[in-house]
């Protein structure tokens, strides 16, 4: 069985240590990518001190990867083995994981990454922009998305023209594309909250009015409420979820509308209800079975998106030492110390 270096966790609540495991098999449909790039998410550090989502170990975590396309299963047509391609991940199976050498996608889930994108930034792309993407947008609309249309389809680009978003935590990577997927989806204005160093580059990807994250709750109510006017409010995407921007951007909210939140929403469903209000608590999975149809919709139009600057990838950090380099990031992650940027490893560099 030909071996590949992988950064495991050998057991719930686990060190992670750079290891070796077999390169999976590729099955019809699918591809095994050689991965030049994976980035960090939260949820990685989350795995590692919760003991949540993962119950099979040694396990190998990571969600997001760009690579060269090694091997096309049979009855695989939209790439070729040499290609440039980016994929989520899934953390069911540690063959679809990302902190590794080698990885395997069904074909329908990967993209190809235009010339002027690297890998490495493109590897910033495909979990936050699902989560993104997924919690506005739904082709089968599911209790996590809010169900509106797309603007990858040409029905879904600028129909909410006129109408105003708030995005909260603007600077995250989520953040940072459900800026851009509102700005293509026509709202106006496009509200978001972050740290003022980070105000130019949410203005540049479409941002019309920044609002500084350390500006007291009561303030904030009163300088978005000044900037949308008499519009209501119907949709707020909260990217960084916690208890106080949840309880804002609630707030906020007119009758009918939606918060997409990315963690446990803080108002029980029958409270909000009953104040006409919903909350939507986004799983951006492309590859989660009631998902697909939207995931499949979006990675179709993915490389035209990138290659017409629609969107555009997160700032990226390259962490040193290949794979090792993930324990410090996850690290840095886990003291909130990031701002504005994705970080991202080279697995093929692992020592
Ligand atoms: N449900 C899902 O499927 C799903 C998927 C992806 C992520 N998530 C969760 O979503 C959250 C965001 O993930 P991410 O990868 O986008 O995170 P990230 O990029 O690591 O988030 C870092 C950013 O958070 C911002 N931030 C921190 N506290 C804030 C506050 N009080 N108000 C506004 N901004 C604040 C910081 O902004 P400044 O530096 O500008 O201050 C920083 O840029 C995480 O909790 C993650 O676990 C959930």
């Amino acid at each position: 069985m030909v071996q590949q270096k992988a950064l495991l966790l050998p057991e719930k609540f686990g060190k992670l240590v750079v290891g070796e495991r077999a390169i999976p098999k590729v099955e019809p449909g699918w591809v095994l990518v050689k991965i030049e790039a994976t980035a960090l998410n939260p949820v990685d550090w989350k795995i590692v001190k919760y003991g949540v989502f993962v119950e099979q170990f040694p396990a190998v975590l990571g969600t997001d990867a760009a690579g060269i396309i090694e091997e096309v299963g049979e009855g695989v047509t939209n790439v070729v083995k040499g290609d440039r391609v980016l994929f989520q991940g899934w953390y069911q199976s540690s063959d679809r994981t990302t902190f590794q050498q080698f990885s395997v996608v069904p074909a329908e889930f990967v993209a190809k990454v235009p010339s002027k994108i690297s890998l490495d930034q493109a590897a910033s792309i495909p979990l936050t922009l699902a989560t993104a993407a997924l919690g506005l947008y739904g082709k089968q609309p599911t209790k996590g998305s809010a169900g509106l249309s797309p603007p990858w389809e040409e029905a879904g680009r600028g129909k909410y023209e006129g109408k105003p978003i708030l995005v909260l935590g603007g600077s995250s990577s989520v953040g940072q594309f459900a800026i851009q997927l509102a700005a293509l989806s026509g709202f106006s204005p496009i509200i978001a909250t972050a740290s003022a160093s980070n105000a130019s580059y949410l203005k540049s990807i479409g941002v019309s009015h920044f609002i500084d994250r350390h500006t007291p709750t009561a303030e904030l109510l009163v300088e978005v409420r000044s900037i949308i006017g008499s519009n209501p409010l119907e949709i707020v995407y909260d990217a960084v979820a916690l208890p106080d921007t949840q309880k804002a951007g609630y707030e906020l909210l007119s009758k009918g509308g939606q918060i997409v939140v990315t963690l446990n929403p803080v108002v029980d469903e029958e409270t909000a209800a009953k104040e006409g209000k919903k909350f939507v608590h986004v799983f951006g999975n492309v590859n989660d079975p009631n998902q697909r149809e939207t995931g499949k919709s979006l990675y179709s139009k993915l490389s035209g998106l990138l290659e017409d600057g629609s969107l555009e990838p997160n700032r990226v950090e390259v962490l040193p030492n290949g794979l090792e380099g993930i324990v410090g990031g996850l690290k840095r992650l886990e003291d909130d110390s990031i701002s504005g940027i994705k970080l991202v490893a080279r697995p093929q560099e692992t020592a």
